[in-house]
């Protein structure tokens, strides 16, 4: 395996080092870009690094070394997120498709009772979104302006996932779009919605 996980004890021997990975890199399409000493501080006393929801774990990469951090998310709720950051000279060379292989492998392998990995990721993560897409991991949602952004409009925020199945077999499946299409009922894009109308309706009338 080119790509290993290594687990990292957040509040105890890896807290400079994970400190300083947050510090010095931009999370560009992160809700905080730019985190500070004491953001990264703050987390690590909440737990949002290791506790019943979260785990986290250093990248290392055969030939390159330490390339970036994962963190397992939800733990609890039988369906994990994540969130993956590599480091800045190892971004934009394509690491980003075996590191999430080797996370798809690491759930399925290490967590019997998960059926389902996702990841949620801003609409203009083009190179996220083309990670997910490279490793088999299936579209299933587009929030629109569902992310917030600093200092600017809403992005939407795309949702992907992988089933146990589909990592087993290599093979995606995927779902029908349309599937209200079998009750005879056609989705309508350009009418006005009932609660328009309803408005409308309700408006109260000014002069005579
Ligand atoms: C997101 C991340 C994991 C992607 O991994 P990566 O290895 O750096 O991905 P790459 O930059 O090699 O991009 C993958 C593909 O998307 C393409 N791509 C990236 N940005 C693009 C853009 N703006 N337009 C078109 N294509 C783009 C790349 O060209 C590449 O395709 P190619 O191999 O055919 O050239 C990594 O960049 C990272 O950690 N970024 C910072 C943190 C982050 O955003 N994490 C995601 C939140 S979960």
């Amino acid at each position: 395996m080119t790509i290993s996980l290594t687990r990292l004890d957040p509040a105890g021997q890896d807290r400079a080092a994970l400190i300083d990975f947050m510090t010095r890199n931009d999370f560009p399409f992160h809700v905080r870009v730019h985190p500070s000493a004491g953001d990264v501080e703050g987390a690590i006393g909440k737990g949002a690094y290791r506790d019943e929801d979260n785990d986290s774990f250093w990248i290392d990469h055969r030939e390159l070394g330490r390339i970036g951090f994962l963190r397992f998310e939800d733990l609890s709720e039988g369906t994990p997120l994540f969130d993956l950051r590599l480091d800045g000279p190892f971004r934009g060379r394509g690491l980003g498709v075996p590191v999430l292989s080797a996370a798809t492998a690491h759930v399925f392998s290490t967590m019997p009772s998960v059926n389902r990995f996702e990841g949620q990721t801003r609409e203009d993560n083009i190179a996220m979104r083309t990670t997910f897409v490279r490793c088999g991991w299936l579209k299933e949602a587009h929030y629109r302006e569902g992310w917030p952004v600093n200092g600017g409009a809403p992005l939407a925020s795309t949702a992907y996932s992988i089933l146990r199945r589909d990592w087993e077999t290599g093979q995606t499946t995927t779902f029908d779009w349309d599937d209200l299409s079998a009750w005879h009922v056609s989705a309508q894009h350009d009418v006005a919605h009932p609660s328009h109308t309803e408005t409308t309706k309700e408006e109260p009338h000014h002069g005579r």
